[in-house]
Parts: C-alpha cells; sequence; structure tokens
C-alpha cells in the first residue's frame, strides 16, 4: 500500500481534529503510506465545499453514502454526532472501507454491537476516537505499573469534568437531545473506561447514579428540556479484585477539560491530569518519611512517541498531537501491526460498561458487565 485515500464525515470540532490528523501523520511518524485527502462530507453542499477548501481535500459533497462509494478513498473518518455513527460507520465497512469513528460507538447497544458485527465481516481495521489512551504519559502509567513501581494496584479513581455545559442558558444542541444517548455517561465516561481498558482490562461489575442539573435550555426563542444527564457517577469492580470510581460531569464550573487519574497501589500512587497532559506524579513509599513527596516527571523524547513530534524535551505535546498518534495507531491496523487502540470489538466491551451503569441507576443495584 503505497497512498492511504482518505474520506472525512463531519467537520466540526472532531472533524477538524481528524483532518489535522490526516495532514500531519506522515511528516510526524515518517513510515506511513502517503495520505491522500481524498474527499470530505458535510450536512451542505456549501459547509463541505467551504472545509474542503480550508482542510485541503480535494473533493467535497453533502451526500455521506456518495463519499463512501467513492473508489478513491481507503478509510473513512466519522466525526458526526454520535446517532449517526452506526450507519456510517456499517456502510463504510461494507462498502471495504477502514474506519476511525469517534466516540462512543452509537447510542443503541444493539447498533453498537451491528457495527461490531460489520467490522468483524470485513477484516478492516475499525477503530475508535479514545485519543487520551494515546498520550505518551498514560504509556509511561502502564509501564510502572507493569513493573509493579507501586505495588498491587487496589483503587483507580477517574474524575472527568469540563464546563462547555455549566451556563444554564448554554442553547440546546444535539448533546441535549435523547438521541445522542444518556449524556455524560456515553459522552465523557466512556474516556475514563478507555482508560481502564487500556491499564487494568475490562470492567467486571457496576454501579451508577446520573442527575440532570438543569431541566431546560434556550431553544428557538424558547426553553425546550433537556433530554439527557449531564452528570454521572459509577462505582466499578475491575479484574484483580481492583475497586474503582469515576465521577463526570459536563457542568463542571472551572474545568476545562480535566481528566484526574488516580492509581493506589500497595508501595504508592500515580496521578495525572489531561490539563496537564505532559506531567505524571507519582508517589512512592519509600526511603526516610521525611524524604516522600510526589514526583513530577515530564514527558520529553523518552517518552515515546513524543520523540516523533520534536526532538527537544520541554516543548510539550498538546490534544491534537494525541489524535495524530491515534491515526499513526489506525494506518497501524491497516498495515497488519499491532498497535494500542480501541478497536469496535473493545468498544463494545466498553458500551456494556456504559449500559450496565445506567442500568445500575434504573434499578438501584449492581450490575455485571
Ligand atoms: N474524542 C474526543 O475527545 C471527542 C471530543 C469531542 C467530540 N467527540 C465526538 O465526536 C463526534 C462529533 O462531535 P463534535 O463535537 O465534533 O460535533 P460537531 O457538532 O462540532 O460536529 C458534527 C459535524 O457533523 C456534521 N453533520 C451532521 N449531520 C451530518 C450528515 N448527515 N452528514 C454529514 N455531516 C453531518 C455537522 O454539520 C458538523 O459539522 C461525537 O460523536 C462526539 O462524541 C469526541
Amino acid at each position: 500500500m503505497t497512498t492511504i485515500g482518505v474520506g472525512l464525515i463531519g467537520t466540526g470540532y472532531m472533524g477538524k481534529c481528524h483532518a489535522l490528523a490526516w495532514t500531519g501523520v506522515k511528516a510526524v511518524f515518517g513510515d506511513t503510506p502517503d495520505i491522500r485527502l481524498a474527499s470530505l462530507c458535510d450536512a451542505t453542499p456549501e459547509l463541505a465545499a467551504k472545509k474542503a477548501a480550508e482542510f485541503g481535500f480535494l473533493k467535497s459533497t453533502a451526500d455521506w453514502r456518495a463519499l463512501i462509494a467513492d473508489p478513491e478513498i481507503d478509510v473513512v473518518s466519522v466525526t458526526t454526532p454520535n446517532h449517526l455513527h452506526a450507519d456510517m460507520a456499517i456502510a463504510a465497512l461494507e462498502a471495504g472501507k477502514h474506519v476511525w469513528c469517534e466516540k462512543p460507538m452509537a447510542p443503541k447497544y444493539a447498533d453498537a454491537e451491528r457495527m461490531t458485527a460489520a467490522a468483524r465481516r470485513s477484516g478492516k481495521a475499525a477503530i475508535l476516537g479514545y485519543n487520551y489512551i494515546q498520550n505518551p504519559a498514560i504509556r509511561y502509567i502502564r509501564k510502572l505499573l507493569d513493573e509493579g513501581k507501586i505495588g498491587a494496584v487496589n483503587h483507580v479513581r477517574i474524575e472527568m469534568d469540563e464546563d462547555f455545559l455549566a451556563d444554564p442558558d448554554q442553547p440546546h444542541s444535539w448533546r441535549s437531545e435523547a438521541a445522542a444517548g444518556y449524556g455524560a455517561l456515553d459522552d465523557f465516561a466512556v474516556h475514563p473506561l478507555s482508560l481502564i481498558s487500556t491499564l487494568f482490562g475490562r470492567v467486571e461489575s457496576v454501579f451508577g447514579d446520573m442527575a440532570k442539573p438543569y431541566p431546560d435550555r434556550p431553544h428557538q426563542g424558547g426553553r425546550r428540556a433537556v433530554e439527557t444527564f449531564d452528570i454521572a457517577t459509577a462505582l466499578l469492580r475491575l479484574p484483580g479484585g481492583i475497586s474503582g470510581a469515576i465521577h463526570v460531569n459536563r457542568c463542571a464550573w472551572g474545568r476545562k477539560g480535566r481528566i484526574f487519574v488516580q492509581i493506589f497501589g500497595g508501595r504508592g500512587m500515580i496521578a495525572f491530569d489531561q490539563e496537564r497532559l505532559n506531567e505524571v506524579q507519582i508517589y512512592l513509599a519509600e526511603g526516610r518519611p521525611e524524604d516522600q513527596g510526589f514526583r513530577v516527571i515530564l514527558m520529553g523524547p523518552a517518552h515515546r512517541p513524543y520523540d516523533r513530534f520534536i526532538v527537544a524535551p520541554g516543548h510539550q505535546l498538546g490534544f491534537n498531537d494525541l489524535k495524530v498518534i491515534e491515526c499513526r495507531a489506525l494506518i497501524g491496523r491497516i498495515l497488519g501491526e499491532e498497535t494500542v487502540a480501541i478497536d469496535f470489538d473493545e468498544g463494545l466491551a466498553i458500551e456494556r460498561a456504559v449500559h450496565a451503569i445506567a442500568q445500575a441507576y434504573r434499578e438501584g443495584r449492581w450490575v455485571t458487565v
């Protein structure tokens, strides 16, 4: 394979991140086929043409089925609202394309199952946009855990908080419609669950709660009911007897992109916050008590693949760089390499955990995933 033809569906927040990743991946990693930005699609021909010109795509269309049918396209990035993922990803896989689909898979579990079945049938690479697992800091944490640096892990706690819906007068959008799913649970909690999947394996059982801080939001001159829950909390039981907890909130004033991970072991603990995504904190209970304290390790060229972006330490990676690493992971899967990524099989396990948490909330009991 000398060239990969890329099709992009959706050009909003994540669409731009995918476009930047496809643009940068060969320059960063150097070892990929050539990337050809073949065609992009958005809801209107005008928007699609404008974004194709901005992002450097050769063609544009407002018909996503036409994009998928395009023989010049080998891989399709799906960055549309959640309820559109299943139809688009399945059609792409059935047309013989590889797929990079944004998280969550789909609001309905049956649709996520159909997506996974289509991926298995197709034999094509199919991964999800779980970018946070791609951080060199998370790989470093995994290495520390594998080496037993903090002893046997007994508890992991992950909080994900942002404030983009904190204002009760933030306008209604697709994110507040029931068609998008439960809300913070499948919008946010899936990210902590992807980190747990990467670091500890699949969740075994859950207990959950969800909350709706505001009943309605401005919409077309009036107010429209909020159909989703912007806050969710879950207790988790993980492999090896590890206890876990996740707290997620889309209405958390002051928090811009916090994903605070705390991992407690018998001999120390590790902490990480996505708002300082180049830093890993480690506390080891060793030596004289008066000398004990947190060490902060700044990610640099020794923490791969930081070195592929820039040779100098101290300059730091950003969110879009995680997307470039994710894009390289997808290309690796296309080339038959084993790479770190949440594929549709692993993504389905995350969806199972999400629906189990919602069931636990409804029924007020622990649910086996
Ligand atoms: N991985 C992450 O960290 C992350 C962050 C934000 C969003 N997301 C996910 O990305 C997806 C998109 O979210 P977003 O914030 O980019 O939304 P957005 O609203 O900014 O963008 C969605 C885009 O899809 C387009 N679209 C809608 N219907 C379409 C159709 N029928 N055909 C073609 N295009 C269509 C819209 O016009 C818009 O350009 C969601 O699934 C979301 O959960 C992931």
